[in-house]
Order: structure tokens, then C-alpha cells, then sequence
């Protein structure tokens, strides 16, 4: 119910499943994040005008338009599946209209995560489990090369966190966790975000 409503509300649909067909485990099926619990999240935890988020495997765009309606801060969302990559864009059509006032950009590409080059302006990076260890390994040595060359804070926020996830992070990083934020009455316990930070030298 509060999932259509919300679609509605941003004129977006993203509700629903998409699994890939014969296609490498290294990639996972879509799944949008339940509204409620960014709902909780964003109750807990805030963006500044000055952030620029990236959704790595951003499905339909749910958590992009979703930011970018709260926060009106740039937004970009990168996908390969290509069905699903051709209604984020149909989405962004829709929302735009509604959204017009925004000045914010909202980029949508096509392609592998682990291809992305991260730009020096993005600084919040976003996961719900996309795709294999192996894969977030490579995204996050990207974002920590980037680190190297722009040094700045940034965040990267997990929904649902696997093992693995926290565990790259842990051994090959110098993230820390910052905060946790839990979805009230999830069954589940991993219905959770972790928010883990990377502080600027300075
Ligand atoms: C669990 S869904 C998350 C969707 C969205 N981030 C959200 O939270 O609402 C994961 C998405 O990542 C995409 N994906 C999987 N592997 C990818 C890769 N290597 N590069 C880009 N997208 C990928 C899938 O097609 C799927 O749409």
C-alpha cells in the first residue's frame, strides 16, 4: 500500500521484481528498497545541499528520485540491465514533470558499476546489495583511488548489509562505522542501513 502510494506521489513505478535470465551470480536481481525504510533512514540521517549521491545498480530509480525529491541535491543512478535501465528513464520522464522546479541534476547511465568513474563532486554512494563481493571490492577501490586524487569525506551507505560487504570494507578500507539505522518492526534483522565514513585528511 504505502509502496504504490509513494510511486504515485513521485509519479515513478517501482515496485515489483526483476531477476536476470542465464545470466552471471555475480549480478543481482532488482528489488527497490521498501519505502518505510528509507522513510527511517532519511528521519535519522540527512543530506547537505552540497552532496551528490550515486546509486550503484539503481534499478528503476526509486532511491535517486526518492532523494532527489527530499533533498532536491544531484543525483545519479547507474544500471545494466537494460529493461530496467528503460524504466528508470521513462520514470525520470514522468517525475521531471512533476519536479521541474528542481535545478538539481538527475544522470541515469547505462552500464557496469564497477566501470563508473567516480567523480570528485560525489561523496555519498549508496548499495543495496547490487551485485557479488568480488564487484562492490572493485566499486570501492574506485571510490577510494578517487579519495586518493580528491581527498574529502565521504559516505557509503549499505541497505540490507551482507557479511561480505562489511567485510570488504572492514579489511580494505579505512571506513568506519558511523551509524546504524534499523527499520522499525522488520522481522528481519538485516533490514537495516549501515552508514560507514571516510573523513577528510584536513
Ligand atoms: C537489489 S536492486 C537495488 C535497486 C536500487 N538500488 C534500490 O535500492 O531501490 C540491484 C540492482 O543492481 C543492478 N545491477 C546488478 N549488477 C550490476 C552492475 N554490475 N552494475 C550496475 N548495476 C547492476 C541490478 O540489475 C538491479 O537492478
Amino acid at each position: 500500500m504505502l509502496e504504490r502510494k509513494f510511486d504515485q506521489m513521485l509519479r515513478i513505478r517501482t515496485t515489483g521484481l526483476r531477476e536476470w535470465k542465464n545470466h552471471s551470480t555475480h549480478f543481482n536481481r532488482y528489488e527497490a528498497t521498501p519505502y518505510k525504510a528509507l522513510q527511517q533512514l532519511f528521519q535519522v540521517y540527512k543530506l547537505k545541499e552540497t552532496d551528490q549521491l550515486v546509486d550503484f545498480g539503481c534499478g528503476r530509480g526509486r532511491v535517486p528520485f526518492y532523494i532527489h525529491h527530499h533533498f532536491q541535491i544531484p543525483v545519479t543512478g547507474i544500471e545494466v540491465n537494460d529493461k530496467t535501465y528503460e524504466e528508470a528513464l521513462n520514470n525520470k520522464i514522468s517525475y521531471r514533470q512533476q519536479a521541474k522546479h528542481i535545478l538539481a541534476p538527475i544522470k541515469l547511465k547505462y552500464g557496469l558499476a564497477e566501470q563508473y568513474e567516480v567523480k570528485k563532486s560525489d561523496n555519498r554512494f549508496y548499495f543495496f546489495n547490487p551485485f557479488s563481493a568480488k564487484i562492490f571490492k572493485k566499486v570501492v577501490s574506485n571510490i577510494m583511488n578517487s579519495l586518493e586524487e580528491h581527498d574529502r569525506s565521504v559516505d557509503i551507505i549499505l541497505y540490507y548489509p551482507l557479511k561480505e560487504y562489511k567485510q570488504v570494507l572492514k579489511k580494505h578500507t579505512s571506513f568506519y562505522l558511523m551509524n546504524k539505522v534499523r527499520v522499525p518492526d522488520a522481522k528481519d534483522k538485516k533490514e537495516k542501513f549501515l552508514i560507514y565514513r571516510y573523513k577528510s585528511k584536513d
